[in-house]
């Protein structure tokens, strides 16, 4: 068990409390290879929720709906009481395989589906109520004040607790924020991935609004480096990114040789590294790096106890503006495309 005692932080400013470090559970049945041992993924969950890592992280487009049912699994016998499960809606996907790599999804926020998908939700993960129920993708032909005004409706009738956006540009945040508190914000942020400081990350400290980093190991690149490219299977997702390509992987390994040499110099490893350099942005960011491993989760919570001073943090500052390679594949959309038509244009059907 590890030794460190995870600290909590408020999330948001409605009285979400979670673990500083949460876990995302993505890679135990999708996108990362071919789903992983059951009964291995419940122990590793058990073993998270015991060593104070209470914050887990699911999607129903996941496998689909795998992710989603393994939770259940692992938090019947009493074990739900000790999660804040944050789960997501709005990829929706026509159909299921293992590995997901040809399936076709569509974003969707309409009111109808948005409750219908809650109650899927709620009835695989074999729970009353969500804790935080994220939009994950934003639908950019639905005026946000739609999707959020049914989000409303779920919190005040009990099956959801607060409200996250994923992938939201400041605009739509501000916008859903007008409608309902938007208690948390999950975006890719790591060493790697920085085009949220500018705009997303100020507004969300402005609303008093909690962030949650995914990706914060940068899918793994920071952790191994070529270790992890070199050793993809034909059906891990990362090898449609662009990051994790040809002529960028090979520059990109600069990168991770440089966040090595700096973690040989702190102690720590890389991942320590990378995840330490969240958890100095401040108490309102919440990083979830995804494992599938013990082994590997014991090393993350290690991070919560790496200092690093400011001499350090600039000398990670440059990572990111050396990287090739677009973090996402093309036609993935981000919140570079979730900016909504206005309200006055919505006819409801
Ligand atoms: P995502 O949010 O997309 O899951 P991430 O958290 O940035 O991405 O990275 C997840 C990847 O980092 C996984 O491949 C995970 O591999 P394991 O399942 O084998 O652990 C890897 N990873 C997580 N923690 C790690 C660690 N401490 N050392 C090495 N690899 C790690």
């Amino acid at each position: 068990m590890a030794t460190i005692m995870v600290p909590r932080i408020k999330l948001g400013s409605q009285g979400l409390e979670v673990s500083a470090q949460g876990l995302g559970c993505m890679g135990m049945t999708a996108y990362y290879g071919t789903p992983k041992p059951q009964p291995d993924m419940i122990n590793l969950i058990h073993y998270a929720l015991n060593s104070g890592i209470t914050f887990l992280d699911t999607s129903d487009v996941y496998g689909p709906h795998t992710n989603e049912i393994l939770l259940a699994k692992a938090l019947g016998g009493g074990m739900r009481e000790k999660v804040e499960l944050a789960t997501k809606f709005g990829i929706r996907s026509s159909i299921s395989t293992p590995t997901k790599s040809s399936v076709q999804q569509s974003i969707c926020g309409d009111p109808a589906y948005v409750r219908a998908a809650c109650e899927a939700s709620l009835k695989r993960l074999d729970v009353e109520c969500i804790d935080l129920y994220y939009q994950h993708r934003i639908d950019k032909h639905i005026p946000i004040e739609v999707t959020m005004g049914e989000l409303k409706k779920l919190v005040e009738e009990g099956k959801i607790k607060y409200v996250g956006l994923s992938e939201a540009s400041a605009s739509t945040i501000r916008r859903a924020h007008a409608v309902h508190p938007v208690t948390a914000v999950q975006l890719e942020w790591s060493l790697w991935s920085r085009d949220a400081e500018e705009e997303i990350i100020p507004t969300c400290r402005e609303l008093g609004i909690g962030i949650v980093a995914y990706s914060p190991l940068g899918r793994g690149f920071l952790s191994s480096g070529p270790k992890i490219v070199e050793n993809l299977s034909e059906v891990d997702r990362r090898k449609s990114h662009p990051r994790f390509q040809g002529e960028n992987a090979e520059h990109n390994y600069k990168l991770y040789e440089r966040i090595n040499k700096v973690a040989a110099k702190k102690g720590c490893t890389p991942s320590q590294l990378a995840l330490a350099w969240l958890h100095h942005q401040g108490k309102d960011v919440c990083p979830i790096p995804g494992t599938t491993k013990i082994e590997n989760l014991n090393q993350n919570i290690g991070a919560l106890s790496v200092n690093l001073i400011a001499e350090d943090m600039s000398e990670l500052e440059s990572i990111a503006s050396a990287v090739k390679g677009d973090r996402q594949p093309p036609g993935v959309s981000t919140w570079k495309d979730s900016d909504t038509p206005p309200l006055s244009t919505w006819k409801a059907t």
